[in-house]
């Protein structure tokens, strides 16, 4: 399995449909975490602190990762996390901002990502963000529609305790379905209180 990532990760630096588009800047970044995992989770492109560190999910959206995995009981290295596209996407006047890749970048990413997926067989794959899962499942549709019906999770940019319990309700779905245990503190993280 190690070897197979590493052609990948040989094949990615140079990937022609990506590198053609002029669009992605030069630092690859590839993936993270256990590849010997039954969960996977896939963003869509890397910002400004996983170019500087070389590793997916290290800046804000990272953090919060972390602390979905350990609610969960688990921890980056016993996960696998990576993105379709391996290369920031590029502003003019580039400085710690970011955007989000585009449909283009995406399809010209897409083989990687699948392939990854073909080497690492998880038994579920959660899509980090509505670009991510529009992105795999070749669907188009807002978060909310796909939520519940594909797992898919959406990182949290409120302090929303409703929207952290639509988070929450998708991870137990992928706890269960994974065999995982699931505690009654663990059920009932984030239900408002009577
Ligand atoms: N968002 C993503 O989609 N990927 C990262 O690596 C970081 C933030």
């Amino acid at each position: 399995m190690e070897d197979k990532l590493q052609y990948l990760r040989d094949l990615a630096q140079n990937w022609k449909p990506a590198r053609d588009l002029n669009s992605l800047r030069d630092t690859m970044v590839f993936a993270t975490g256990n590849p010997h995992t039954q969960l996977m989770l896939i963003g869509e492109a890397p910002g400004y602190y996983e170019e500087v560190q070389r590793e997916p999910f290290v800046g804000r959206a990272g953090e919060k990762l972390n602390q979905i995995l350990k609610a969960m009981g688990l921890s980056r290295d016993m996960v696998y996390i990576s993105n379709i596209v391996k290369f920031r996407p590029a502003l003019p006047n580039q400085r710690t901002n970011n955007r989000a890749p585009t449909p283009e970048e995406i399809e010209a990413c897409l083989p990687i990502i699948m392939h990854e997926i073909q080497v690492i067989q998880p038994k579920m794959i959660i899509a980090l963000g509505g670009t991510a899962a529009v992105g795999l499942l070749g669907e188009q549709g807002s978060v909310s529609s796909m939520r519940g019906r594909y797992h898919p999770s959406y990182l949290l940019r409120s302090d929303n305790p409703r929207e952290k319990r639509k988070v929450w309700e998708d991870m137990l779905a992928v706890m269960e379905r994974m065999g995982m245990p699931v505690s009654e503190k663990q059920r009932g993280y984030f239900l408002p209180r009577e």
